[in-house]
């Protein structure tokens, strides 16, 4: 089952303290992508979580979310729409600002990426203030998406974003947590 996979990709998490400043501990999760048996495990894990759901589109949050968002949707067999960064995108955007544990940055979302009604993944790969997830959830449901679930691999339950995201009753699946 997925909690029997949680504690063994837990182990293959870094922890940098201090980066990228004082009191952060960064939870790196390019230990699990560079080895292939840990990278297969992790994307076969939410591959047999939306297999079956009638998945129309994996949306994925710049830059950690490509990695696991572009594979996800490619393994599901459904397009892929990145979230990105401000000033990225060339066509016509949706915007929204947020906050993240150490500063604010706004995501954007072409217009035409995703129609209403499209049954959604959103992914990332870590929760810290939710800020980014709740970011991307917002540009897409403005659009008349239906987020199926918003996943990422790691929680940060003592940041609150979890808790704000499960608050507002919007679905929301974690790998695992660090306190
Ligand atoms: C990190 C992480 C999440 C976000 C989580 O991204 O990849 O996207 O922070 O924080 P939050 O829950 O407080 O919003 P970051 O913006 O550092 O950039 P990157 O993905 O481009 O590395
Ligand atoms: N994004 C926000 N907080 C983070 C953390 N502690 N580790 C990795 N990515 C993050
Ligand atoms: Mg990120």
């Amino acid at each position: 089952s997925n909690l029997d996979y949680a504690g063994y990709l837990k182990s293959w998490i870094r922890t940098v303290p201090n980066w990228p400043h004082d009191g952060v501990m960064f939870r790196d999760i390019t230990p699990v992508l560079q080895n292939p048996k840990t990278f297969r495990l992790l994307i076969d894990i939410f591959v047999h979580r939306y297999m079956d759901q009638k998945i129309d589109m994996v949306a994925g949050l710049d830059a950690r979310g490509f990695i696991l968002g572009s594979v996800l949707a490619y393994e599901l067999n459904v397009g892929f729409i990145p979230i990105r960064k401000k000033g990225k995108l060339p066509f016509t955007t949706v915007a929204e600002e947020y906050e993240l544990e150490y500063g604010n940055a706004t995501v954007e979302m072409h217009t035409d990426a995703c129609k209403a009604g499209d049954r959604i993944v959103l992914i990332d790969d870590l929760i810290a203030t939710g800020g980014t997830m709740m970011a991307g959830y917002k540009l897409l449901t403005r659009l008349g998406a239906e987020v199926i679930e918003t996943a990422a691999i790691v929680d940060l339950p003592e940041l609150g974003g979890s808790k704000l995201i499960k608050d507002k009753q919007i679905p929301l699946f974690t790998i695992c947590d660090f306190e």
